[in-house]
Formats: C-alpha cells, sequence, structure tokens
C-alpha cells in the first residue's frame, strides 16, 4: 500500500517539476511578427512603402531570434569568453531595439483623428511642453535633424516628465526605464519612397496619421 502511494506521489512531483519547466520556457519562446496591414491604405504612406517596411520588420524579429539563440547555444557550450560571443552580444540591442521599436511605430499609426482637447494626454502634453504646439514643434524639428534613427516622446514613470528623445539608429540614447509613448521613424527607408528627400512632408504626414488613442494608452496607470 505504501509502496503504491510512494508512486503516486513520485509521479505528482514530476508532473509539478514538468509544469514548472514549461513555465520558465515560455519566455524563451521566440519572437513572431505583428501583423500590421491594417494599415495599407493609410494616406501619405503607399502601400509598396508599407509592405517593405513590413518586410524590413520582419527581418529585425528574424534576426532578434537567431541571436537569442546563437547567444544561449554559446553559453551552453562555455564560449562566452570569444570575440564572437562579445560581438554578436554587442549586436543584439540593435536588433530587438529595431524589432521593437517598429512595432511600437506601426502600432501607434492609423488614427484618423487629432488629439482630443479635453484629453489626459493633452493635459500632460501642455504640463510638460507649455502647449501641444509646442511639444510638436519640438518633435517635428527632432525628427529633422540629420542621421538615421527615431524620435520618441518618452515618459520618465518616476515622476511622469515627458520628454522628446532622438534615438541614434535603434540602440543608442534610450532613457532607462524610460516609457515610449510616441515612435517616429525617421530612417531613410521610411520616407524615401514615398517623399524622397522631404523629410519634412512625410513627418507632416505621420502627423496626420498618429493613432492618439493607442499612444494614450501607453501611459503609465
Ligand atoms: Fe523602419
Amino acid at each position: 500500500m505504501w509502496r503504491m502511494q510512494l508512486i503516486r506521489i513520485a509521479g505528482l512531483m514530476v508532473m509539478v517539476l514538468l509544469l514548472a519547466c514549461n513555465q520558465g520556457q515560455t519566455g524563451n519562446k521566440p519572437y513572431e511578427a505583428q501583423d500590421f496591414s491594417k494599415l495599407k491604405g493609410m494616406p501619405g504612406f503607399s502601400d509598396k512603402a508599407l509592405d517593405r517596411h513590413f518586410t524590413l520588420y520582419q527581418g529585425y524579429v528574424k534576426n532578434a531570434n537567431l541571436l537569442l539563440e546563437q547567444l544561449q547555444q554559446m553559453t551552453t557550450q562555455n564560449q562566452t569568453g570569444s570575440p564572437a560571443y562579445s560581438e554578436l552580444k554587442r549586436h543584439l540591442g540593435w536588433e530587438f531595439d529595431g524589432m521593437r521599436l517598429h512595432e511600437l511605430y506601426f502600432g501607434n499609426l492609423g488614427g484618423k483623428e487629432a488629439l482630443k482637447k479635453d484629453s489626459k494626454l493633452m493635459k500632460r502634453l501642455k504640463e510638460n511642453f507649455g502647449s501641444y504646439d509646442n511639444w510638436a514643434a519640438d518633435f517635428k524639428a527632432i525628427g529633422a535633424m540629420r542621421g538615421i534613427g527615431w524620435v520618441v516622446l518618452y515618459e520618465d514613470p518616476q515622476n511622469g516628465r515627458l520628454m522628446n528623445v532622438w534615438i541614434n539608429e535603434h540602440d543608442v540614447g534610450h532613457l532607462a526605464g524610460g516609457n515610449p509613448l510616441l515612435i517616429m521613424d525617421v530612417f531613410e527607408h521610411a520616407y524615401l519612397p514615398d517623399y524622397g528627400l522631404k523629410r519634412g512632408d512625410y513627418i507632416q504626414a505621420f502627423f496626420q496619421n498618429i493613432n492618439w488613442p493607442a499612444v494614450e494608452a501607453r501611459l503609465g496607470k
């Protein structure tokens, strides 16, 4: 009788261990590219340019997964002291941020209405920049800076401060712990196909398509 009980207890322990292992592995699932095709038809953005941009984004997802997998393999094979490991490790932030920033960028597009005057975000923009126009002028000016990268409206969760920030390429200039609210891509691939060198016209088109409810939903609770 006691043997049967021991077998049952052992079986339960194995099940608990397997469940724990499975839960631990959920965080290691590969990232999957999100579908932003609903943005097609957006005014000021050709479907051709959007399709190319989606393909570029999918490349970041693929490479972020590849790098994470390779780094994990090298860790288990005790290759962490190798120059190859160092280089791949340094590159991870570039690919990962390239993936995540595109998701935030596409996620804050597709809107059809201006930011509501009585919205929480409008109030916060006024508190931090004096007026919506002051904020927008600063955001657009950063977008016009020479170079390739991103403009991010960040919220500091510690004190609620809002800041417009330039991100060089994908990974340089992020605010540690910052909450990205609105993201604008100013890599050349974002505007050259539809606007040539007229980056300002692209920025205007971007502003006409901001999904303000999606941006506001990112505000800290
Ligand atoms: Fe991009």
